[in-house]
């Protein structure tokens, strides 16, 4: 059998939009049990949900929608309080919430709204650092769970996060020095936590998207419409990514078939970081 599926409860946040969406009606149709979806759009994230319950594969399956601020760790400890109160436990947890935008596209001297830096910084990186501590107290409470294998017994441990960077976590690109300094950091934070609660049998990865065809990528197309063609030629495939393609990567992730993977930045670009 195939390792590449999920039984337990997601939460995902920034899932009322582009990756985040993509992300939960995976799990529905993976065959997750739960899903808790959160996002500071919440008539989005209430839409997720009942997209989510059209193609959920679960027969028990069941899921909630509610606002969380991934700034604010009042916010995001309620989101987590109210989830385990719902389903128990939760075995999967993934952030995609994230923020675009391009105030320096002139360089780096013309960053001059640091309320705009530090709103960025705090959705990006603090976000990541939020949703990993308020992932973590819940699964550290949790047993570890152990499958049966071709030759012997492997544990999944006690739960998987996963935390959508970007390669600009991983390489710096011209102009957007505010969105590199988010993205190192939340890269960064991952991988700290990840050597941190190993021994915990937690498993915390990052995801690294290049170009992914979403609204974020849509408004700074708007803002700098020759980006289409150069995100697209940046690529080695020579073409923008799909939602799916991330949602994918995520699953696999946090599915049995990636027990043994920890602590790294998988990128998902289309060979964009090989050309860079
Ligand atoms: N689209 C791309 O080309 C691309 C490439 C690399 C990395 N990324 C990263 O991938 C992630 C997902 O991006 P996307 O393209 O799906 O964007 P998107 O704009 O379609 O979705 C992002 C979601 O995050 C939510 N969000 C924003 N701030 C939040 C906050 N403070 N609290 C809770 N939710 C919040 C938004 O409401 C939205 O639903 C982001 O972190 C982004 O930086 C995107």
């Amino acid at each position: 059998m195939s390792g590449l599926y999920v039984t337990g409860t997601a939460v995902v946040i920034g899932s009322a939009s582009g990756m985040g969406r993509a992300t939960a009606l995976a799990f529905a149709r993976y065959g997750a049990v739960g899903l808790a979806l959160g996002d500071l759009n919440e008539p989005g994230v209430q839409e997720t949900a009942k997209q989510a319950k059209e193609v959920a594969t679960n027969p028990k399956f069941s899921v909630t929608a509610s606002h969380v601020d991934v700034r604010s760790w009042t916010s995001v400890e309620n989101f987590f309080q109210g989830a385990v109160a719902e389903f128990k436990r939760i075995d999967y947890s993934v952030t995609t919430a994230g923020l675009l935008k391009i105030y320096a596209i002139n360089g780096f001297i013309a960053v001059n709204d640091l309320e705009a830096y530090d709103n960025i910084q705090n959705t990006n990186a603090r976000g990541v650092l939020y949703h990993t501590k308020a992932a973590l107290q819940v699964m550290l409470k949790q047993d570890a769970i152990v499958i049966q294998g071709t030759y012997r017994s492997r544990t999944l441990g006690r739960g998987a996060i996963v935390n959508v960077c970007s390669d600009a976590g991983l390489v710096a690109l011209p102009g957007e020095v505010e969105y590199n300094a988010s993205k190192f950091a939340a890269v960064g934070i991952t991988k700290t936590a990840a050597n941190e609660y190993g021994e915990s049998q937690i498993r915390i990865n990052a995801i690294c998207p290049g170009p992914i065809d979403t609204p974020l990528l849509e408004r700074a197309i708007a803002l700098n419409p020759a980006l289409r063609d150069s995100a697209t030629d940046s690529t080695a495939l020579k073409r923008i990514g799909d939602v799916d393609e991330i949602a994918d990567a995520i699953l696999f992730l946090v599915s049995p078939a990636g027990s043994y993977v920890h602590g790294t930045s998988m990128v998902v670009d289309g060979g964009f970081l090989n050309m860079a």
